[in-house]
């Protein structure tokens, strides 16, 4: 089949996956994609994805209806609806709703995977359905696939490499082997090999997990670290996300 797969350590990375013309997965499990994957599978109409605060907020101003949500520091920022901890995107807040939300990470690997022709969003809650539809993609058109981690911050992330090998081994198992892993991808499929049977743990000593749970958010970890919760596909066209 010879489909190859690789992955970018770093949200500023995603155009040259863009650029390559692969197929992307973007991945940022604390707490952007997480939260994308739940608001979605909740019933939210879209989400848009922006950069800036600012952005956010002219948004919300040309469209009262829209919800403003997101982070910065981790914390809700002033006037927001939301926050970006997915336990917040419950039903009856989200459904049938335009979210409009900038992360510090997560809306940045989004924004800079523009230009790609596919763009899904990955989490371990929606894992397989994930990798079963990029694989579906990539065999039909003929692209490669690259998972993007977000980072935080500019730097790597342990919970989104992890989260990118667990994306791996399912590409690897829904091909019995037949994928061409660069050395990134290796490295992820081993080190997710390594955690898998204490995921959760192994994610809390992250850098980025110390940091949230000092601010409280110690159920966003466990609720980010569940597998395949939700068998959806999130695809962002450039614009928005929705479920196709
Ligand atoms: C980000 O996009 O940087 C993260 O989602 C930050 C967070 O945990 O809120």
């Amino acid at each position: 089949m010879g489909i190859n797969v690789t992955t970018e350590f770093l949200a500023k990375d995603a155009h040259k996956a863009a650029k390559r013309g692969d197929l992307i997965i973007v991945v940022d499990v604390l707490r952007c994609t997480s939260t994308v994957v739940t608001a979605l599978a909740n019933g939210a109409r879209e989400i848009i994805p922006v950069k800036s605060l600012r952005e956010a907020r002219r948004m919300r101003a040309e469209n009262p209806s829209y919800l403003l949500a997101g982070e910065r520091g981790g914390l809700k920022p002033s006037g927001f609806d939301l926050g970006n901890s997915p336990l917040e995107y419950m039903r009856e807040k989200v459904f049938g709703k335009t979210i409009v939300l900038t992360t510090t990470s997560g809306t940045k690997a989004l924004n800079n995977s523009k230009g790609a022709r596919w763009v899904l969003v990955g989490s371990f809650l929606n894992l397989n359905a994930v990798s079963e539809k990029a694989l579906s993609i990539a065999i039909s058109e003929g692209t490669d696939i690259c998972i993007v981690q977000s980072g935080t911050n500019g730097e790597f992330s342990l919970e989104d490499f992890i989260c990118a090998g667990a994306i791996i081994d399912s590409l690897n198992s829904l091909t019995k082997g037949d994928v061409n892993l660069s050395d990134a991808a290796k490295a992820a499929l081993l080190g997710f090999t390594y955690v898998k049977n204490d995921l959760c743990a192994s994610i809390m000593r992250s850098r980025h997990s110390t940091r949230l749970i000092k601010m409280g958010f110690i159920e966003d970890i466990r609720f980010s670290c569940q597998m395949n919760l939700f068998p959806i596909t999130p695809f962002y066209n450039g614009r928005s996300i929705t479920l196709k």
